[in-house]
């Protein structure tokens, strides 16, 4: 399972790289528009710390241009950059358009399992299916999760699945017993991973109960 933290927040995505468990980024415009940087200020600077993909959304209308702002992002860091593609048929035109110059995708606003298997047919690397979301409108986000990676394995597309829209700890449970292949995760669910109230708790004991030991 890899983990992802979705996030344009440079301090957040130092913070994560340096425990160790981050393999990828995705951004999009609006956590872009939070951290008052331009795009391209904050590509550059995720660049330098992780190895491993960076969602940065299209934002054409269009295959053509989706496909041209694909190239010109890619110049940036080719063998990272990820072109994030809203789910409609001008994007998956664009999705096969980027596959033939080898340069990533993920589609995006995925909230359904047949756009999912056309978005797969297309030749996406990653499809984004957004649980939290569908979970706001009254429907179980997680259920189409589970049929994509079903879709994915029952007709060996090579595109793998990013549970997207990340609310809370339980969706990142869910999704690895899905076995969706990434979870693109909230610094601030990230955090809530890490904690548990019994861990806390055991750590102040010992380091208690070490201060009582008679020193040699
Ligand atoms: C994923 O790629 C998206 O950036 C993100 O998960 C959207 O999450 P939201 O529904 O909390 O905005």
């Amino acid at each position: 399972m890899k983990i992802f933290i979705d996030s344009a927040d440079i301090n957040e995505i130092k913070e994560v790289a340096s425990w160790g468990i981050l393999d990828g980024v995705t951004t999009n415009p609006t956590l872009v528009c939070k951290t008052g940087r331009s795009f391209e200020e904050c590509v550059s600077d995720i660049s330098k710390i992780v190895d491993g993909s960076i969602s940065v959304e299209a934002i054409s209308t269009d295959a053509e241009g989706m496909v041209k702002e694909g190239v010109e992002w890619a110049k940036v860091n080719p063998k990272n950059i990820t072109i994030k593609i809203p789910m409609s048929i001008e994007g998956l035109k664009a999705v096969k358009g980027l596959r033939a110059k080898k340069i990533m995708t993920n589609v995006t606003l995925v909230f359904s399992p047949n756009q999912a298997l056309l978005a797969a047919k297309a030749g996406a690397t990653f499809i984004s299916p957004f649980v939290g979301r569908l979970d706001d409108i009254s429907h179980f986000g997680m259920e189409i999760v589970g049929d994509i990676v079903q879709i994915l394995k029952n007709y060996e597309f090579d595109t793998e699945v990013i549970v997207a829209s990340v609310r809370n700890p339980l969706h990142v449970v869910e999704a690895v017993r899905m076995g969706a292949h990434i979870a693109t995760i909230p610094f601030k669910v990230l955090k809530q991973m890490v904690e548990h109230p019994l861990t806390d708790i055991g750590i102040k004991k010992f380091f208690e109960d070490y201060k009582k030991i008679p020193k040699k």
